[in-house]
């Protein structure tokens, strides 16, 4: 966030308190209803989500709520329930049967609604498509695809046989893909022979197969059929989608599975080179989904839902598909860019569609007040009562506009903080019930206990900045970093209290203000949240020390007015380099390559030497500064040389 953004928030004071019409049919309805219900949440939590739980089905009920071994949770012990059958089947077989669960609309303005009994069929053609093809409960299956509804189908495939789902973004290039798909050991990959993204094809078929040519585990590779770009089929190991699914019947029993059984990995950046895999089980998952989508967008039965989100990213997984469809809402899906064809494409969608609850990222919304309110205007926002937010700090400047131009100054807005790790929103407004302050994710949800703390544990003052935790375990927490338990232990759990206390450290730095309010002032560690997408630096600085001409990398964010956050990269050579504008071009591609474009670096600094301290450390904090500021006013005590960082504040950036 910007220095001038955070100003803004620390001085915001403006309060809005819920629209009392929106109030008398919201499911809590006042601050003292919330209060009440959330006291009852952490008084006894377990009974909380024992009653939370009953709206599900169980195959056979849990025996206990929660078995807490400090940092290892299990939720719903002993019970055994699907997933998919809680999302899909007891719709199908209900009164929703034809209702829209998923309303699909392509790039080009094609649309598709599959209703919950098309939606099952669908699902349970390709669950006997992974059994055929040998997936066993337990198997990693690989998902890079578009947005197309098949990616909903599949992930809920996958959940009805027990296997457990990996979902890559399809902006991932083929290194990046061919990492994560070995580190799951996937048996399958499913894609799309390729995407639409502005009107252009991404080639995903053919980037699956530069990456599963290294992937030894993957046996099949089934491809759905969206652009028919011309691609090539291996014949043995790849299918097409339309093709498998004529070969099998369309009846599947969801396979009942623990309630610990993981649903899925989901690979997310950390502050080392190499992405964990956040690993998510079903039980409680599924209740912190379902009841967090219905209690924070207030859903009714006959709400249409938008969330701009991609399914490849977790606010796709819980606020896409598993969450919406837990509670048999109709989702809106939209393939392609916000801009194609034109800048009004959303509200677009909005009006047609007539949704009435929509969900999106800051980046987003500063996108749209940069494109202008014409486009907005042009279109039916009548329909809207609910808006949403997440993924990064709003400044208090979009969220008035967000409100006033998108919302007609009608509509609540949710902004809620949440992470891959938490699976389900932690803190957020209830729209009904939480007076709203613009920059501020208000309140904790039901069983959630957040604290802003100091290094030793203390709590902060309240407006004394800090780090955030949370202090209670909560169902759709991550269980562990696929096949690195330690990694869990020590990234989440050691930092404050120590491995035992119990106490989860979320990477952010926020303050709680006079009123309990939380604001979230950003990441604290080495992530970085450019443009709504989560970053490690330290994977964007391998990728440029892969390229021959780069001895050192060292990748910081800065603050940038419309992406929250932007990447330099300050780059020394190896003897022989020319520090060229085209070697700055090489190198942006280097990352796009081994990455994917969304990570290329914004600015790329040749330095003739990195400031490091004595022992050899790289000083980020004293980067982050020149990148933000072109200046250092912080300690230089322990810098090894400080002629280094004379060089780099007197040079221009270009
Ligand atoms: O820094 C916080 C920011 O996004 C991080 C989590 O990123 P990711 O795992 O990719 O999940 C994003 C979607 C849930 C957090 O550590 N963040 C998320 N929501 C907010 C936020 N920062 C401020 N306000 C939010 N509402």
């Amino acid at each position: 966030m910007s220095q001038q953004s955070i100003e803004s928030l620390l001085k915001e004071s403006r309060v809005f308190p819920p629209d009392e019409e929106f109030a008398t049919r919201a499911h809590v309805r006042s601050f003292e209803q919330y209060r009440e219900l959330y006291d009852k949440s952490v008084q006894d939590p377990e009974g909380f989500w024992m009653d939370m739980a009953r709206g599900f089905h169980w195959f056979s009920q849990p025996r206990d709520v929660l078995q807490w071994d400090p940092p290892d949770a299990r939720w719903f012990v002993g019970g055994s329930t699907n997933i998919t059958y809680n999302a899909v089947d007891r719709h199908a077989q209900s009164l929703r049967r034809n209702k829209a669960a998923i309303l699909w609309e392509g790039e080009f303005g094609e649309t598709r609604t599959l209703t919950y009994q098309q939606l099952h069929r669908e699902v349970c053609l390709f669950a006997n498509v992974l059994r055929k093809l040998g997936v066993r409960t337990g198997d990693r299956v690989a998902i890079y695809m578009g947005m197309v509804p098949e990616i909903a189908v599949a992930m809920l495939a996958c959940a009805r046989i027990g296997a457990v789902h990996t979902v890559i973004f399809g902006g991932f290039a083929a290194d990046a893909l061919r990492d994560r798909v070995n580190d799951a050991k996937a048996s399958i990959v499913v894609t799309c022979d390729g995407a639409y993204r502005r009107g252009q094809v991404i080639p995903l078929k053919s980037i699956v197969d530069k990456a599963v040519a290294q992937c030894p585990s993957v046996r099949h590779v089934v491809v759905y059929k969206r652009t028919a770009e011309p691609v090539s089929m291996e014949p043995g190991r790849d299918h097409y989608w339309h093709e498998v699914v004529q070969a099998v019947n369309a009846s599947s029993a969801p396979l009942p599975v623990d309630s610990e059984q993981p649903l899925f990995i989901l690979y997310t950046s950390g502050t080392t080179g190499k992405p964990k895999g956040v690993v998510h089980t079903t039980g409680g998952y599924m209740v912190a989904t379902a009841i967090t989508h219905k209690y924070i967008f207030d859903l009714h039965e006959n709400d249409t839902y938008f969330c701009t989100a991609d399914v490849g990213w977790i606010t796709g997984h819980s606020y896409v598909v598993y969450g919406p469809l837990l509670n048999g809402a109709t989702v809106v899906m939209y393939e392609g860019a916000p801009d194609y064809p034109d800048r009004g494409r959303l509200w677009s969608i909005c009006e047609r569609w007539g949704v009435t609850i929509f969900y999106t990222a800051p980046t987003a919304i500063r996108a749209f007040m940069r494109w202008g309110e014409q486009w907005p205007m042009k279109h039916d926002l009548s329909g809207l009562r609910l808006l949403g937010t997440v993924g990064e700090p709003i400044n208090p400047e979009a969220w008035m506009w967000y409100q006033r131009v998108i919302g007609n100054g009608r509509c609540p807005i949710v902004d809620t903080w949440w992470q891959t790790e938490t699976g389900a929103v932690m803190i957020s407004p209830l729209p009904g019930a939480i007076p709203t302050k613009p920059g501020s994710v208000t309140v904790p949800f039901f069983g959630v206990v957040p604290d802003v703390v100091r290094k030793d544990g203390t709590s902060c003052a309240p407006n004394e900045g800090g780090y955030l935790v949370l202090k209670r375990p909560w169902p759709s927490m991550l269980r562990t970093v696929y096949g690195d338990h330690d990694r869990y232990v020590n990234q989440y759990w050691a930092e404050i209290g120590g491995s035992e206390g119990g106490i989860y450290f979320t990477g952010d730095g926020a303050r709680r203000d006079e009123d309990g309010y939380f604001w979230i002032m950003g990441r604290v560690d080495d992530v970085v949240n450019v443009a709504g997408h989560r970053l490690g630096t330290a994977e964007i600085e391998s990728a440029l020390v892969a390229h021959r001409a780069v001895a050192e990398a060292a990748v910081v964010g800065r603050p940038d007015e419309m992406k929250g956050q932007a990447l330099c990269a300050f780059v020394t050579l190896r003897p022989g380099n020319q520090a060229t504008p085209q070697l700055k071009q090489d190198l942006a591609e280097q990352v796009a390559k081994e990455i994917g474009r969304f990570a290329r670096p914004d600015v790329i600094r040749f330095a003739d030497a990195l400031p490091k301290t004595r022992s050899g450390k790289i000083m980020r904090r004293l980067l982050k500064e020149i990148a933000s500021n072109g200046q250092v006013t912080g300690d230089t005590t322990t810098l090894e040389d400080l002629s280094v960082v004379a060089r780099l504040t007197a040079e221009p950036e270009e």
